[in-house]
């Protein structure tokens, strides 16, 4: 064999060796980028971040959809604007997302967008509010979505208002209503079933109702207002002072007026809360709070639940509510609050 025979030959040697190695190294580029490939996308259309029950839920859909669970989650915060949750919802249809979830702001105004995401052939799933639409459009809302989760609003109301005519009787209330979000399912429900208490008892009248947006700042100021304007006057013989809050966040700040005017939050006026976040719940225990209906926030894992059916090709229900209960001193402990997840 001549030198140059044998070169030619190492040479094709070396060769044959550096495809085989570099064919071994593809598979591992590969497999580096294929799980991020394989996630689901999932984009959520979060409300804002306006209350704990809020951030306990964002919490909740995060861990929920992680990537170690095979997901990439989106969330855009809508800042409590539905205009910037239909922005939100074209973005994750322009991005081709594998499953669309919509936490409404309100019920009203979603039969274009998600008439657009159905022509994608993207699933919604809608979370903890509903929608609703009117029905001389003629649309079926249910066909703009494929299930929802969330919360009976309205038996929340109803079971606030049991408490009340168990704990006051016959007594005459004067009533302080902050509600939610105009427009929004957990104001609308709560305040529908706050109506029916008034419309049912003559000895309850309503001194004020006007929304605090779900926030403490905007909570505290409507108080401040309502105490100013004497709406809240301990010295009334026999009337009972009640604030109707719908949510905690808001009889945070109510709970801020009120001691700043030198008036005692469970004394000269009871306060009846919605969705039993920890905070709120230490505030029954040390009486600042007689009463608190749990709205559950942590949808997450309920979410998901609902697209590992979808993607295993079943039919999850069109329809799940939450089992929630509700909290007064007679039924609350330390313990009881340490072993909650928010
Ligand atoms: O929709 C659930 C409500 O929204 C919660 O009661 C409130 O705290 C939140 O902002």
């Amino acid at each position: 064999m001549t030198g140059k025979i044998k070169k030619a030959r190492l040479f094709a040697a070396l060769l044959a060796l550096l495809l085989v190695l570099s064919a071994c190294a593809m598979p591992q580029k590969q497999a580096a980028s294929s799980p991020e490939e394989d996630l689901v996308m999932v984009g959520f259309s979060q409300v804002g971040a306006e209350s704990d029950w809020r951030l306990a839920n964002t919490q909740s859909m995060l861990s929920a959809f992680s990537a170690e669970n095979g997901y990439r989650l989106t969330i855009l915060d809508a800042n409590q604007e539905p205009r910037n949750q239909i922005t939100a919802i074209r973005r994750f249809i322009n991005e081709n997302v594998d499953y669309i979830v919509l936490a409404p702001t309100q019920e009203n105004g979603w039969e274009t967008i998600l008439s657009e995401a159905k022509d994608a052939g993207i699933p919604v799933i809608i979370v903890d509010r509903m929608i609703s639409i009117s029905p001389d459009l003629g649309i079926d809302a249910e066909s703009l979505f494929t299930c929802w989760v969330g919360s009976d609003f309205r038996r929340e109301g109803d079971t606030a208002v049991a408490w009340m005519e168990k704990t006051f009787g016959d007594k005459p209330l004067n009533i302080v209503h902050l509600q939610g979000n105009l427009g929004s399912s957990a104001q609308l429900g709560r305040t529908e079933g706050l109506d029916a208490g008034l419309e049912a008892h003559e000895n309850w009248s309503l001194a004020f109702r006007a929304s605090g947006d779900f926030t403490l700042a905007r909570g505290q100021e409507l108080v401040e207002e309502v105490i100013r304007d004497g709406l809240l006057d301990p010295s009334v013989p026999d009337a009972v002072n009640v604030i109707y809050s719908e949510n905690d966040n808001m009889a945070y700040g109510a709970i801020n007026a009120l001691k700043s005017a030198g008036l005692r939050p469970g004394e000269d006026v009871f306060i009846i809360s919605f969705d039993a976040a920890r905070t709120a719940l230490h505030m029954i225990l040390s009486g600042e709070i007689s009463y608190d209906v749990e709205c559950n926030p942590l949808h997450g894992p309920r979410v998901r639940a609902l697209i590992e059916q979808l993607r295993a090709g079943k039919t999850p229900p069109k329809y799940t509510f939450v089992e929630e209960t509700a909290f007064s001193k007679d039924n609350l402990t330390e313990e009881i609050i340490s072993s909650r997840g928010y």
